[in-house]
């Protein structure tokens, strides 16, 4: 059931490509960056390897069995059956897939570290210079020993070389160079200004290039403190935060970079800054997408000494902690990472075994990082275990706890590494387990972020969840098969709890009002009318007649019972000054006469791989959504594009997501539409329901 009820089954994949007979002599090897999960490799009928973990990445070298000049096959075994989490975490070869080939000397994969320092900054906007970047870089030869020489250059956020280091290296196996330069002026990464740097890496013979790679970082300072929480660059902030599986409707597991980018945007503009990869590393591009957009990050592994390791499918144990150090390798850069977590609610955290292993793999963290602290996600046993070896402790929900254990360890710095846990069925405002949706209680979001917001000492709280996802359908059970946490449904559309946090994190004057406001003309039982707001005072109106205003409570909602009337109901906002600064309505619509489609982005890409997601709004002849629709849509799409899945956000709904049509769920269903590889024309989407005036939407295909 946690599962989502989905099958899972192995499979094999298979792929013939040819190799050009030039390649022979070089260094070439395949990168896998996640496929879940217990995968074998083979090339030619040679095997290659075995790789367990379903959230990191593994390389084969191809050198030995390839076929230079002719033709290769591939295949690849994934057996998904044997979890490693409790929700739904599909299967297959979902990450990137790269082939690589350089010289046998080369720069070696994951060996870049590149660590910047200035002084924290003491006011906004004044930026201390210079700072100081100090750059790792292992070389690796199959060939014999040799010099080169590695250049470093850095380029600033505006694409202006800004620095260079050149260093002569004897490189003998693997070998690391070390190489110190400055950046003068330096603009810092934040949320709110995401300001990159490029390192350019280049290895050189006789002044030939033998290899180059690009490594961006950010400069800027991280602080935890015990009593005021969380500084970015010398600035208190308070983290307001999500944990995220990583599935979506119509791609599941298999999320493209420009969906992850999407999510993380969409979560942003939710008023959130941090994001909790829970349970498993992410894919390299969701870090990547946090780095541009501005979004800090608690990147995680929940393999606790790898203890999930059982068997390989050929029945040997790897007991290591290599998942662990190529977590930290590949992540290490990126300036949206500002802390490591070791583990997630599990059985040891509070015993002094759990102590023992979390010491084993701080070691290895700090082998490849000292710049981030090192933290767990712990649901008990605060105090012992964990508590007693960690940089930050995390309190998976016991609000209530947070103060005790600030007084017991008054040096440790705080966060609710999870929080809330609302379960909460978009649109239907009624709990009804056995047919699969449920509504909120709004005491328990707010019993999650009042205890936050109201104690410095805590940096911020990672809410459960941003999105919703596969499987954990609680406290349903079949025909749920997807979770109900999300302050968004699974397809990205808001909830009503999405506006909660919009009014506690955001800092832009809101007022939201729920339910919509389609009842039955005869309904006599009052409607629960709520309101959330950061505005001073939330006044109610119904069809022009005041219904009374009411003080906003900080980091609360309002209650209204209102007898039911078809029209308009209104929530006007005012500020402390009885200033007008927000307005919200929910209408009486009209029948369903119409299907609009919306999306951010109408120009893709054409690397067959770029995707936008499209909403579909089912609504009346005046416009307005019909939040009750559930009419079915069909889309055609023309020109070089595909539609690539489908969503509604219902989570009883087993209509596939591999499919071109969808019934809307509360008035809303969406599609995802694709580029191929052909760079000209455009793509044209149509949306058809029977008896609804279709829609039409053009995107732009461009390189
Ligand atoms: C937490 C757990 C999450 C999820 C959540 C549901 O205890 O860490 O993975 O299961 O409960 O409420």
């Amino acid at each position: 059931m946690w599962h989502g009820f989905l099958p899972v089954e192995p499979a094999w994949y298979r792929k013939t490509f040819t190799l050009p007979a030039g390649y022979r002599g070089k260094s070439i090897w395949i990168d896998f960056d996640g496929v879940y999960r217990d995968s074998v490799v083979y090339l030619n009928g040679h095997k290659l390897g075995e790789h367990q973990s379903g959230y990191t990445g593994f390389a084969y070298d191809i050198a030995r069995y390839a076929n230079f000049g002719g033709r290769n096959v591939l295949a690849v075994y994934v057996d998904p059956r044997r979890f490693e989490g409790w929700w739904y975490e599909g299967g297959g070869i979902y990450r990137h897939v790269w082939l690589n080939v350089a010289n046998p000397v080369h720069l070696a994969p994951l060996g870049t570290y590149v660590v910047s320092k200035i002084p924290e900054p003491k006011a906004p906007g004044f930026v201390p210079g210079p700072a100081s970047v100090s750059i790792e870089t292992a070389i690796v030869t199959s060939g014999t020993p040799g010099r080169y020489t590695l250049v470093s250059t850095i380029v600033d956020p505006a694409g202006k070389t800004v620095a260079i280091a050149r260093s002569s290296a004897l490189v003998s196996g693997r070998s690391t160079v070390h190489q110190a330069v400055e950046v003068k002026h330096p603009s810092l990464w934040s949320i709110d200004t995401p300001r990159l740097y490029t390192l350019r890496t280049d290895l050189e013979q006789s002044g030939r290039i033998v290899d180059t790679q690009q490594t961006h970082f950010g400069i800027r300072t991280i602080r935890y403190d015990a009593d005021t929480g969380f500084y970015l660059n010398g600035r208190p902030v308070k983290l307001k935060g999500t944990c995220n599986h990583q599935d979506f409707a119509g791609v599941g597991i298999g999320m493209t970079d420009s969906i992850l980018y999407w999510r993380i945007k969409k979560l942003k503009e939710m008023g959130s800054n941090a994001y909790r990869c829970s349970h498993n590393p992410p894919a390299a591009e969701l870090l990547d997408a946090c780095d541009r957009l501005g979004m800090v990050v608690m990147d995680e592994t929940r393999h606790l000494g790898d203890t999930y390791q059982q068997k390989t499918p050929s029945g040997t144990t790897t007991s290591d902690l290599s998942d662990l150090a190529w977590m930290i390798q590949r992540d290490r850069n990126h300036p949206s990472v500002i802390m490591w977590s070791m583990a997630n609610e599990e059985p040891l955290e509070g015993t002094k075994e759990g102590a023992n292993i979390f010491k084993a793999m701080a070691k290895v963290v700090r082998k490849y990082d000292t710049t981030r602290p090192i933290t767990t996600a712990m649901n008990y046993g605060w105090g012992d275990g964990f508590t007693l070896v960690e940089d930050l402790l995390g309190f998976n929900y016991a609000p209530d706890q947070y103060d005790k254990f600030h007084k017991l360890f008054p040096k440790l710095p705080i966060l609710g590494s999870e929080t809330a846990s609302i379960t909460y069925t978009r649109g239907k405002y009624t709990t009804d387990v056995d047919r699969g949706f449920v509504f909120c209680d709004w005491v328990w979001p707010e019993a999650a972020w009042e205890p936050i917001a109201s104690r410095p000492y805590v940096a911020g709280g990672f809410v459960w969840t941003g999105f919703d996802y596969k499987g954990e359908p609680t406290p349903c059970k079949w025909p749920d098969i997807n979770s109900n946490f999300g302050a968004m449904d699974i397809c990205g559309f808001p909830k009503d709890s999405y506006y909660y946090y919009q009014s506690v994190w955001g800092s832009k004057p809101i007022v939201h009002l729920l339910p919509h406001w389609n009842w039955p003309k005869d309904t006599t039982k009052p409607i629960h009318v709520l309101a959330f707001s950061n505005c001073r005072r939330v006044e109610l109106l119904l069809n022009g007649r005041s219904l009374g205003a009411k003080e906003m409570p900080e980091n609360g909602h309002l209650e209204w019972q209102v007898a039911y009337e078809p029209g308009i109901l209104a929530a006007r906002g005012y500020d402390a000054a009885g200033k007008l600064t927000a307005v919200d309505k929910v209408e009486t619509t009209g029948a369903p006469a119409a299907l609009r489609l919306t999306t951010d982005r109408t120009r893709l890409k054409a690397d067959g791989e770029d995707m936008t997601v499209v909403d579909v709004a089912v609504v009346d002849e005046k416009g307005r959504v019909v939040p009750t629709a559930s009419n079915a849509v069909n889309f055609q799409v023309s020109g070089p594009g595909r539609v690539v899945g489908v969503g509604n956000g219902d989570p009883t709904d087993h209509a596939p997501d591999k499919a071109s049509a969808r019934k809307a769920y509360c008035g809303l269903c969406m599609v995802i539409v694709g580029a191929g590889t052909k760079a000209t024309g455009s793509i044209r989407l149509q949306a058809t329901s029977p008896g609804l005036k279709p829609a039409v939407m053009t995107f732009t295909i461009g390189k």
